[in-house]
C-alpha cells in the first residue's frame, strides 16, 4: 500500500440516481481517485432494509454499478464493488450490532423517519442499519468518509463504536472523519427548493434522473418554480432561482456573479433553457457510457468479482483482528 489516505464510500442501488446525487456526491467521488486509495460499494444490503422487488432490485444493482461508472468512477484506480459480493460486511455487521446499544440506534434521525413511512415493515435491519454501514467502513480502515447531512449521524455512531471496541480491546479499527468536499452543492427539489431533490419524490418533476430524456429534462427545468420577480439574482428567499444558480455554476464552473452578469436583463425562460441545456450536455456522454456499458455485461461481472476479491482480501484482515480480539478460535 501507498501512503495515501483511504476513502470508503457507499450508494444504494435504489433505482434513478439524481442529479443532486451526481453534484452533490458522485462528481466528488471521481475527483478524489487521484489523491486518496478509494474504496466505493454499491450497498445493496442497506437496500433490502425496505421490502424490494427481487427483479427491479437484480436490475438496480447492475445499474447503478454501471452508472457509476459511467459517471467517473475508474477501476483502475480505485476499488469499486456490490457489497454483498464481501461477506466480511455482514459478518462485521453481527459482531457490532454486539457493541452497540438500543438506545444509540433509537435516536438515529433516519430509524425514526422511515419508521414512519414504513409503519408495516420496521424490521430489526432498519434498526441496525448503522450497524452494517459501520462496517462498511471500518473493515478498510478508512481515513475518510464523505457523506452529506443525512448520514452525519451515522458516522457519528460508526466512530462511536470503532473507539467503544477499541478501547474494550486494544486498537483494532482507525477513526474514520467525515470527508468535507471543498465544491458540491447541495441541490434541491426542482418543484419545493426548500426540500433537498430527492428520487423518492412523489412529484416527478421535482427531480432530474440522470438517465432522463434530454426533452424530459428541458421540460422539468422549465417548470422549475421561480418567483415572481424576473431577475437572475443569488439572494435570500429566491431559494427556486439560487437552486438553479447553484446547479448552472456546478455544472459550467462560473461564479454566482458570472452567472448574474450573463442573464442580466434577461428573463427566467431564457436561464432555465441554459441551465437545461448545460446540464443535458454534461449528462449526454454519462447516458452514452452508460448505455455502452450495459450492453457489456460480461465486463461488468468481470469487474466487478475481481473487485470484490481485492476487497474480500482487505477486509478479511480486519475481520480475522476483531474475531481474534473477542475471543474466538481458528
Ligand atoms: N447509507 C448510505 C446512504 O443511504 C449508503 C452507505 C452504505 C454508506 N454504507 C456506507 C455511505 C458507508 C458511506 C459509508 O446514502
Amino acid at each position: 500500500m501507498n501512503d495515501k489516505k483511504t476513502i470508503f464510500s457507499a450508494i444504494q442501488p435504489s433505482g434513478t440516481i439524481t442529479l443532486g446525487n451526481y453534484l452533490g456526491a458522485l462528481k466528488n467521488w471521481v475527483n478524489l481517485q487521484d489523491d486518496y486509495n478509494c474504496i466505493f460499494s454499491v450497498a445493496d444490503l442497506h437496500a433490502i432494509t425496505v421490502r424490494q422487488d427481487p427483479k427491479t432490485l437484480r436490475k438496480n444493482i447492475l445499474q447503478a454499478y454501471a452508472l457509476l461508472i459511467a459517471c467517473g468512477i475508474d477501476l483502475q484506480k480505485s476499488i469499486f464493488f456490490i457489497q454483498s459480493h464481501v461477506p466480511a460486511h455482514s459478518e462485521l455487521a453481527w459482531l457490532l450490532n454486539c457493541y452497540t446499544q438500543f438506545g444509540e440506534l433509537s435516536r438515529m434521525t433516519q430509524f425514526k423517519a422511515k419508521s414512519l413511512i414504513h409503519k408495516n415493515d420496521i424490521n430489526a435491519g432498519l434498526f441496525t442499519y448503522p450497524c452494517l454501514m459501520a462496517a462498511d467502513i471500518l473493515l478498510y480502515q478508512s481515513d475518510l468518509v464523505p457523506v452529506g447531512a443525512d448520514q452525519k449521524q451515522h458516522l457519528e455512531l460508526s466512530r462511536d463504536i470503532a473507539l467503544r471496541f477499541n478501547n474494550t480491546y486494544s486498537p483494532t479499527f482507525k477513526i474514520p472523519d467525515p470527508y468535507i468536499a471543498k465544491t458540491g452543492a447541495k441541490i434541491m427539489s426542482l418543484q419545493d427548493p426548500s426540500k433537498k431533490m430527492s428520487k423518492s419524490d412523489a412529484n416527478v418533476n421535482a427531480f432530474i434522473g440522470i438517465l432522463d430524456d434530454p426533452d424530459v429534462i428541458m421540460k422539468k427545468f422549465k417548470r422549475a418554480v421561480t418567483d415572481s420577480q424576473a431577475d437572475v439574482r443569488f439572494a435570500q428567499g429566491k431559494d427556486g432561482v439560487n437552486n438553479l444558480m447553484s446547479i448552472y455554476s456546478c455544472v459550467t464552473g462560473l461564479s454566482y456573479e458570472q452567472i448574474e452578469q450573463q442573464f442580466a436583463g434577461k428573463g427566467y425562460g431564457d436561464f432555465k433553457t441554459c441551465v437545461a441545456q448545460a446540464v443535458i450536455d454534461m449528462l449526454i456522454p454519462i447516458q452514452d457510457e452508460f448505455k455502452h456499458l450495459m450492453k457489456d455485461k460480461a465486463y461488468l461481472e468481470e469487474s466487478y468479482r475481481n473487485h470484490a476479491q481485492t476487497a474480500m482480501k482487505i477486509s478479511y484482515k480486519t475481520l480475522a483482528k476483531v474475531k481474534r480480539k473477542i475471543g474466538f478460535i481458528s
